[in-house]
């Protein structure tokens, strides 16, 4: 039994240690927020905080993850209104949507290390695919969060500390 610190609460989990930490959130503690995209930890659309660092979780093995504080987009805000969320809306970044968790999540850790971060630091953090070429936008609405109050960012404690939502059979 694996016993893992999500969003703020403490989950157990009947799972393998080796299994990757996206599945154990999607099929076993019904957050499906992060998504599978390539499944060799490239791509980005399975970026969770660990510890306030972004790590591709569909290779990174649930154990690793024990003891540790595990931040997935469902922590970040009940409303869905998390700061860097809500800059996602007003530059309109998404396209098809698939790769944006994963690119919110790494913005949130980029901006709680580097508030106002250059274009060489986005370039460097921001290292998420994104097949719908959303890029510029990613760095606008970034720079437009460049300064803004960081409440909630990686690292303090998630706004959502209410109890996440029943396991899900399957995936979203
Ligand atoms: Fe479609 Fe990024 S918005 S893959």
């Amino acid at each position: 039994m694996l016993e893992l610190t999500v969003n703020g609460v403490v989950r157990t989990a009947d799972v393998e240690p080796e299994m990757p930490l996206l599945w154990v959130l999607r099929d076993h503690l019904g957050l499906t927020g992060a998504k599978y995209g390539c499944g060799i930890s490239i791509c980005g659309a399975c970026t969770v905080l660990v510890d306030g660092e972004p790590v591709r979780s569909c290779g990174f093995p649930a154990s690793a993850a024990a003891g540790r504080k595990i931040v997935t987009i469902e922590g970040l805000s009940a409303q869905g209104l998390h700061r860097v969320q809500t800059a996602w809306i007003e530059h309109e970044v998404p396209q098809c949507g698939y790769c944006q968790t994963g690119m919110i999540m790494s913005a949130v850790a980029l901006l709680a290390k580097h508030p106002k971060p250059t274009d060489g630091q986005i370039d460097d953090a921001m290292s998420n695919l994104c097949r719908c070429g959303t890029y510029a936008r990613v760095r606008k609405a970034i720079h437009g969060l460049a300064g803004s109050p960081a409440a909630g960012d990686a690292g303090a404690a998630p706004e959502r500390a209410d109890a996440p939502p029943a396991p899900a059979s399957g995936q979203a």
